[in-house]
């Protein structure tokens, strides 16, 4: 599980860099998107996890609205750990943050840059996960959301060999395109579905990968023993 793919960040879910040539595009800007309780969170930190450990890279993780100690309850229950990971990977709950300054709403993701380049003023990070977008651009209150992500995403590109996870809040059943889906480098959309009366089943798909042939098809997700897997679906 050691050799990485030059150029490429791997995800560590079971079965699922050898459909995208190896992993994601170093310094890709790509969603996770999903409906509540898809796992969006718990994948993003995954990928930190298991960077971290086989590969010693550092990671950053932004988070919104849940907090830390939420989060990190979480990542136990799924035994990933931050405790094994905590030399590397910097979990910032910038909820606090929310509370205790008020700064005009359009500049929220000034405050969300400003703190990147701190936090990168001391330390290198090789992945970032903000969780998630979708929030930031709510409490932001963005007027123009195109040019406003545009020129956020291309900020993102300009760090050299930064990688960005952006989580992407979706509601259920609606099938329009978001602005950033046009904009970002790649997108992984997570679902769940109702199979039969009684179950649902997880879903993946990768949307979009730029620079990389990749499997369009859909793969249920599983956790399973500390493991993420996606598996072909098999229908008809
Ligand atoms: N120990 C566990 N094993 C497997 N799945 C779990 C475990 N604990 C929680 N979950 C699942 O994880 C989901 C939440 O994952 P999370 O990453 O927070 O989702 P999202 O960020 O998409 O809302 C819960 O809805 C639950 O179904
Ligand atoms: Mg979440």
């Amino acid at each position: 599980m050691n050799e990485s793919i030059k150029g490429r960040v791997r995800t560590y879910v079971v079965r699922l860099d050898e459909q995208m040539n190896g992993g994601i595009p170093h310094g890709h800007v790509v969603l996770i998107s999903g409906n509540p309780g898809t796992y969006k969170s718990s994948f993003a930190y995954n990928v930190l996890y298991h960077n971290a450990k086989e590969q010693n890279k550092r990671g950053l993780y932004i988070s919104f609205q849940q907090s830390r100690e939420s989060l990190e309850d979480q990542f136990t229950s799924l035994n990933i750990p931050y405790e094994d990971v905590e030399e590397r990977i910097t979990i910032v709950d910038v909820g606090y943050l929310r509370q205790t300054t008020k700064p005009h709403p359009e500049d929220w993701i000034d405050v969300f840059k400003r703190y990147v380049d701190n936090i990168r003023a001391t330390s290198h990070y090789d992945l970032l996960v903000v969780d998630s977008l979708t929030t930031l651009e709510i409490i932001s209150q963005v007027d123009d959301k195109r040019e406003t992500l545009f020129h956020l995403f291309e900020w993102l590109r300009g760090f050299k060999n930064l990688t960005s996870l952006l989580i992407v809040e979706r509601p259920f059943k609606e099938e329009i395109m978001y602005e950033e889906e046009f904009l970002a480098d790649g997108i992984i959309y997570l679902s769940k579905e109702r199979v039969g009366r009684m179950d649902t089943q997880r879903f993946l798909s990768i949307d979009k990968m730029r620079a990389t042939k990749h499997n369009t098809s859909y793969f249920t997700l599983i956790f399973n023993e500390g493991r993420f897997q996606v598996t072909r679906v098999l229908r008809e």
